[in-house]
């Protein structure tokens, strides 16, 4: 009998989730059953739509996420003991997962794809979901062309690193907007981007007439609120906007949504066009994405950068110090 750990949500959060909205949960896991496989969590990510879905999921609820692990016993011929898989198990050490294919992304389980040296944990990361929301959601919704300006907020965490990278790679300017200097220094110096800004010390209005003269192409909005309207408001004719996530508004009381300034006039007048996304749109294109995000890793076009938080016990602390910001480059768990 192997024992489980998990975290179980038992209190709806409000504002910034709490240490004592979680319980963990010990529970002696069952024998398989056909189809099935035990396996043994190596890595766990912390992501910004664990805040965001609370609302939708009745208390209590086990957390979600996705996890890298390796099997340790499998009554599944195409999931041999001994390889790993990713899956949405979340937060626990050890799970059985059901092999039986679906296309409901939360009972998503598949191998991970040959990582060429790369660790485990890039496959829930920079080849993994965040990496396709950049990868899709950049080239399928902005369609960015060479020589034009691409702006990307939330640029240092995990999905705006891989935007404004992959920006370049396509032949663009690129212009990002975070949250540190230490964050912008890493994103021009390390990764490449023409110009970011610190977003909570510098006049964004001003800072971007600066950077980007002849106007924005193409917006990549990771955070909403009044820095993406500031933004939409300096876009060229027939600019395009992914619209991936709010985190602004995450932790805000839903009853009171904040607000920002009109877009339409910019929409109207500028012909924009503006799309919300959700990366399960590519399922399909799943492994294409994950392909060639790993074929510029290795190729040292894209760099895969982790924020490593050690141990079952911290991944709440991992979370939170996610959505404060701690982070540069991908958020994950050791476990
Ligand atoms: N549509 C989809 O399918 C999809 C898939 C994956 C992710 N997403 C969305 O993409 C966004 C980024 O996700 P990620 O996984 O890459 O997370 P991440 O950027 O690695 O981590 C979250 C970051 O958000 C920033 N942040 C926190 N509060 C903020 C605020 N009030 N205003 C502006 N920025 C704030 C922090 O960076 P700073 O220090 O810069 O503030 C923090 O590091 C999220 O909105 C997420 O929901 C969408």
């Amino acid at each position: 009998m192997v024992k489980q750990r998990k975290y179980v949500v038992k209190k709806p959060f409000q504002g910034l989730p709490k240490k004592s909205d979680f319980e963990i949960v010990e529970t002696e896991l069952p024998p398989l059953k056909d189809n099935e496989i035990l396996v043994k969590t190596e890595w766990v990510s912390v992501d910004p739509y664990l805040r965001a879905y609370n609302s939708r999921y009745p208390v209590p609820y086990d957390q979600f996420s996705y996890q890298v692990g390796v099997i340790l016993e499998s009554k599944s011929a195409k999931y041999p003991v001994g390889k790993r898989v990713v899956s949405h198990k979340g937060w626990c050490d050890y799970c059985i997962l059901d092999t039986v294919p679906t296309k409901e992304f939360t009972k998503m389980v598949y191998l991970l794809p040959d990582m060429q040296g790369i660790s485990p944990s890039v496959g829930i990361g920079a080849a993994g979901m965040p990496g396709n929301t950049a990868y899709f959601g950049l080239l399928e919704l902005c369609k960015p062309k060479e020589g034009e300006t691409v702006v990307v907020t939330g640029a240092a965490g995990a999905v705006g690193s891989l935007v404004g990278q992959i920006a370049k790679i396509k032949g663009c300017k690129v212009i990002g907007f975070a949250g540190s200097d230490a964050k912008v220094q890493w994103l021009e110096k390390e990764l490449g981007f023409d110009k970011a800004f610190n977003y909570k010390t510098v006049d964004v209005n001003k800072a971007l007439k600066e950077a980007a003269p002849k106007g924005v192409d193409c917006y990549f909005d990771n955070v909403g609120g009044e820095i993406s309207s500031i933004i939409i408001n300096q876009m060229n004719d027939y600019g395009r906007v992914a619209v991936c996530g709010a985190i602004s508004a995450y932790n805000e009381d839903p009853t009171k949504i904040p607000k920002a300034s009109i877009l339409q006039p910019a929409l109207v007048f500028r012909q924009l066009k503006i799309e919300g996304f959700l990366v399960w749109r590519w399922g399909e294109r799943w492994t294409e994405g994950v392909t060639q995000l790993i074929t510029w890793i290795k190729e040292g076009k894209l760099k895969a950068r982790e924020h490593i938080t050690e141990g079952f016990d911290n991944i709440f602390d991992a979370f939170v110090g996610m959505l404060n910001g701690e982070n540069t480059g991908k958020a994950v768990v050791k476990i």
